[in-house]
């Protein structure tokens, strides 16, 4: 349910009496903080299966290791790597890391599309030294982009764009189906400020829910960007809407600084069982004393729920309980 209709719900309670709105609140709560109840109680991974990989609890329909029959599905495979002295859990399918995983979202670590100019040559020959472009690609899976992010680009004189299109199936390069776009100009550094992303050397679009495979590129605005000599790369990436705060220092970072900015600011995703609602799926793994819920992301699936005053892993039995 969007906050915004959580919270009308908060003050019609309020006018109406204000017990029922303290009742109301610690259920509030649980929608904001969506990893309240699947990580709690005694069953948060198949009986026999590891619940953590490093610092990361695994909940079930997760399970760690590929093909071990601790997860649901093999969507729901978590590879867990140790390099050195740290632990990490990458997502078996489809390699991104999993740095959290809540109850019905996680958070995956990001990357970005960078365009990179040689600042040690001068027009005409300061050629791009860097364009990769950066995609996802859900379909199929149980993921969905979440609407809880927004587009991001940090630059001068770009756009950051997000296509439906892979690179190779458009003739030109506006040929592409965007679901977000935003352009951010700046040829003076004065006009740079901290905390503002607002277009100017900073800029920030919202998404879509629903999204499974999508395309992040950086262009450029303009034949030839004025900017070259201050600002060496242009990037865009996704992350939790209002979680980036621009800072002027990140219009000279070089690629690897890059790397350690958007690091910071993890993608947030979307899971759900399935891809059909309550009503039309068979087998519904809800357990004891959970509800089955729709999600609302326009693409199918379900997930399972403890309602007011239970908490527990709602995928596996005995459900969800009470004073936990
Ligand atoms: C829930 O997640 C937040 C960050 O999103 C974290 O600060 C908090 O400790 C988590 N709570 C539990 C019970 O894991
Ligand atoms: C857990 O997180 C801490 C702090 O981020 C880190 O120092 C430690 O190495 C991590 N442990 C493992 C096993 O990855
Ligand atoms: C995305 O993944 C699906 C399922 O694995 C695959 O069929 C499809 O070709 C992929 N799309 C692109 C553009 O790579
Ligand atoms: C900034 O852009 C304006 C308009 O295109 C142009 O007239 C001006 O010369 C540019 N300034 C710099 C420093 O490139
Ligand atoms: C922006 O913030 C950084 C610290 O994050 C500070 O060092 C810098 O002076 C600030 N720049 C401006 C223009 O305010
Ligand atoms: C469940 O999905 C079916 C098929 O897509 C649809 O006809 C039905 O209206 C959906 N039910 C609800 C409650 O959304």
């Amino acid at each position: 349910m969007p906050t915004h209709r959580m919270n009308s719900i908060l003050i019609i309670l309020s006018l109406l009496c204000l017990p029922c709105t303290l009742a109301y609140l610690p259920f509030h709560n649980s929608f904001l903080q969506p990893n309240l109840s699947i990580a709690q109680g005694d069953y948060i991974s198949k009986p026999g299966c590891p619940s953590r990989c490093g610092n990361l609890t695994v909940p079930f329909p997760f399970g760690i290791g590929i093909n071990t029959g601790c997860s649901l599905n093999a969507f729901f495979d978590i590879n867990c790597i140790t390099f050195y002295d740290r632990t990490r859990a990458f997502l078996a399918n489809d390699g991104f890391e999993v740095l959290g995983i809540y109850d019905w979202k996680m958070h995956i670590k990001n990357r970005a599309a960078l365009k990179c100019f040689d600042t040690n040559k001068k027009p005409p020959n300061n050629h791009l030294i860097d364009e990769p472009s950066m995609s996802y690609n859900f379909t199929g899976s149980p993921f969905r982009i979440s609407a809880e992010n927004e587009l991001v680009a940090v630059g001068c004189d770009i756009t950051s764009e997000l296509s439906t299109t892979p690179d190779d199936d458009a003739d030109y390069d506006y040929d592409y189906d965007y679901v977000s776009l935003c352009i951010s100009i700046c040829n003076k550094t004065e006009y740079l400020r901290n905390g503002s992303c607002s277009g100017i050397g900073c800029c920030r679009s919202s998404i879509s829910q629903g999204l499974q495979s999508i395309y992040l590129r950086t262009g450029i605005v303009g034949s030839w960007p004025n900017v070259w000599s201050f600002n060496p790369c242009s990037y865009s990436f996704l992350a939790e809407k209002n979680s980036y705060v621009f800072d002027v220092s990140h219009i000279f970072a070089d690629p690897l600084a890059i790397y350690n900015i958007v690091e910071r600011y993890p993608v947030v995703i979307d899971w759900a069982i399935g891809n059909r609602n309550c009503s039309d799926a068979q087998n519904i793994i809800c357990q004891e004393h959970s509800v089955c819920v729709d999600v609302n992301t326009g693409v199918g699936g379900y997930r399972c729920k403890c309602p007011l005053g239970y908490k527990g892993n709602p995928y596996l039995s005995p459900g969800c309980q009470g004073n936990i």
